[in-house]
Order: C-alpha cells, then structure tokens, then sequence
C-alpha cells in the first residue's frame, strides 16, 4: 500500500471476517457470505502472483468489500456509516479513512465511468471481485439479482445503454440480458492483472456461448 501504511494482524482479519459473515450471511441478491469467501480466495489466488502484494490488507479489503454496498443498505450513507464505524473500532481516525476509500473504489460505476484504484491491494480485489460476477457463478448471480429486483429476463425491444455517469447507471432499470452488455461483457477488458485477465477471458467466452444459445432458443437475433 502506497499511503498510509497499514500493518493488519491476523486479529484484524478474524474479527473483520466475524463481521462481514454476520453481515452477508442469507443475503438474497448474489452478496452473500459465500460471495466474499470466493472473492476473498481468488484475490489470495491472484495476489501471489503479483509483486510486493499485501495479503493480509488484500484479505482484510477482500472481507469488507460489499459491506458498505448502496444495495444492502437503505442508503449510500448509511452503508459508509455503518462500515466507517466498525472501522473505527479496529483502526485510528486516518487509517480507517483510508481503508472506507480503498473499499469504495472496488465496485463498477459504469460502463462509460473509468475505475481509479489507488493501490496494488484494491486492483487485486476489484479484479476477484469481477470476476465473480463472470462465467456460470456470474450468470446464477446476474438472474439472482435481476429476480430480486423484479426484473424481466430479458426484452428483445429494449437495448443495452452505455452508462455515462455513476448516477446513471445506479437507476437504470434494463432487464438482466442488458447487463451482459452494461456491464459484464466489459470486465475482461478493465481487468489490471494478468491472471485476472486469462480468468476473465475464459469467463467471457463462456458467458457469450450462453448469450447465442439463449437468442437462439428465443428466436431473435442480438449480437454478441
Ligand atoms: P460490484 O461487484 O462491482 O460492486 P455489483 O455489486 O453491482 O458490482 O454487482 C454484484 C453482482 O450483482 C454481480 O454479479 C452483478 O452482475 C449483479 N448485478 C448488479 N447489477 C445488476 C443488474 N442491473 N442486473 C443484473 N445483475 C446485476
Ligand atoms: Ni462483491
């Protein structure tokens, strides 16, 4: 980590880990506890092969990554709150600032929105991160979530948006089809590391022979 150095004990983790599973256990819309143990894994995975990585902080931004999720809270503020406290009951003032950032610059804002990563460790998990919204897990999750959110699987007449802004993308309501092309058929290419990337490329071509075989048994005609 560039700034603010920050030395995370394996006492940090267990008691971020007790904390995270009591949070995301049972969620409903693909940010449960077994989400974070894959992204959490795959983050330890992808951190040894990279230079001077961090794996505990990789670890510790890995647990409490969804925590502050706009989607698992009433509001945005009130998911910053929440995890800007049980920060501040681990670390000091500054520390847990720095760490709320590091965690709030991991989720996609946006096809047309850049990702700004501020250190090795979050390019890391933003990388494990998505690619657990890719291939067959990636899927489950897109139709888990578009479900939830009472949305149609798909509708051959409305098409995929490119979203500008952050705002944006947050209300936009596409059926689950379009998410493919708002969102996780863009991830290979954001990728930052090279082991991120050779996951994410076998993910895409999974998840675009799911997409032909879909309009196929619809009977339309979209490009993949
Ligand atoms: P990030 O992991 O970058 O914070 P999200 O929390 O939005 O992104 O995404 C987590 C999971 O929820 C992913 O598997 C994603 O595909 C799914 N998801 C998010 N928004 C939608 C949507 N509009 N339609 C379908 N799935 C969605
Ligand atoms: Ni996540």
């Amino acid at each position: 980590m560039m700034q603010n150095e920050i030395r995370i004990t394996a006492e940090n983790l267990n008691r971020a880990r007790a904390f995270a599973k009591a949070f995301h256990t049972g969620e409903g819309t693909g940010h449960d506890w077994w989400h974070i143990k894959r992204v959490v894994e795959q983050a330890k995975l992808i951190a040894q092969h990279e230079r001077n990585a961090d794996q505990l902080l990789v670890q510790l931004i890995g647990l409490l990554h969804d925590v502050p999720d706009r989607k698992l809270h009433s509001s945005e503020d009130e998911g910053q709150a929440y995890l800007l406290t049980w920060l501040r009951s681990q670390f000091d003032e500054q520390q847990s600032r720095r760490l709320l950032q590091c965690i709030n610059e991991i989720s996609f804002k946006g096809a047309g929105v850049d990702d700004f990563v501020s250190c090795k460790e979050v390019a890391i998990v933003q990388d494990a991160d998505r690619l657990d919204a890719l291939g067959a897990i990636g899927i489950a999750r897109a139709f888990a979530y578009g479900g939830k959110k009472n949305r149609a699987l798909f509708d051959p007449d409305i098409y995929p948006e490119i979203h500008l802004s952050y705002e944006a993308y947050k209300i936009s309501e596409g059926h689950t089809i379009n998410h493919f092309y708002e969102k996780l058929l863009l991830l290979e290419e954001r990728m930052h590391t090279e082991t991120g990337r050779q996951i994410a490329h076998q993910r895409t071509i999974f998840m675009k022979s799911f997409l032909r075989q879909f309009y196929n048994e619809w009977g339309v005609e979209w490009e993949v």
